[in-house]
């Protein structure tokens, strides 16, 4: 495990400037959960591909970073020099590049066992709390409206319209809701139906707070 201490330097270094919720603390909870899961399923699995996994899965976001592919050869030099192996550097880049929501619109691959968990444990963090005030923060900086009823959330199966997106409360339905069912882990799951119950509390408030005039708070 002597290689986390530099995996985490090279997460926040990266990371350290995100404004659309994808920042170092982000990728710290991921870390958190991803370990928490794994020990939870008891299953045998490479820990430090998984923490390095998680702590770098957004280094190479194109939400992120201005150059994928700058970023993902710099990150690939990066796990040379820390002496992964062959083998651990192609399955941490296999997990970060197939892991995404984005991705899987389009192609869904296999993942490892670490990459189910990082997968998991990044989808629980769109969902809940967090998943509410991230997805808020994301649409603010990408200009989005927070809601508009004559715009329909829509069923994105392309990458680049799935970017582009709605209205914040569209995303809801766009992607959030549909995480649980996606979970792979059953310890994940149960977490996840927890984060929908409190998620679909938030709407409902939300859409008496939206039309006043038919709500009943006076
Ligand atoms: P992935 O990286 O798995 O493809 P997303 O691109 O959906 O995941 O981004 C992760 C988080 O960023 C989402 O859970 C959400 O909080 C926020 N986000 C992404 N796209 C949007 C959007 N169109 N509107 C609002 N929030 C978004
Ligand atoms: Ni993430």
């Amino acid at each position: 495990m002597d290689k986390i201490p530099e995996i985490i330097a090279y997460a926040k270094e990266k990371l350290q400037e995100d404004l659309t919720g994808h920042g170092f603390d982000h990728a710290s909870r991921v870390a958190t959960l991803a370990t928490q899961i794994a020990k939870k399923e008891a299953v045998q699995l490479d820990e430090e591909v998984l923490i390095a996994a998680a702590y770098l899965h957004d280094t190479i976001d194109d939400k992120v970073v201005p150059d994928v592919a700058i970023a993902l050869t710099k990150l690939q030099s990066f796990l040379k020099e820390i002496n992964f192996s062959a083998q651990q550097q192609a399955e941490i880049i296999f997990i970060i590049t197939n892991m995404s929501f984005s991705k899987e619109l389009e192609a869904k691959a296999n993942l490892s066992i670490a990459g189910q968990i990082v997968q998991d444990a990044d989808r629980l963090e769109a969902l809940g709390a967090m998943g509410i005030l991230r997805t808020a923060y994301f649409g603010g900086s990408h200009q989005h409206p927070l809601h508009n009823p004559m715009i329909k959330p829509i069923n994105f199966t392309d990458k680049k319209e799935y970017r582009k997106g709605t209205t914040v409360i569209n995303h809801f339905y766009e992607k959030l809701l549909l995480l649980p069912d996606k979970m792979n882990t059953k310890t994940a799951y149960t977490e996840a139906v927890r984060r929908q119950k409190f998620m679909e509390a938030f709407l409902s408030e939300f859409y008496q707070e939206w039309e006043p005039e038919n709500a009943e708070f006076f």
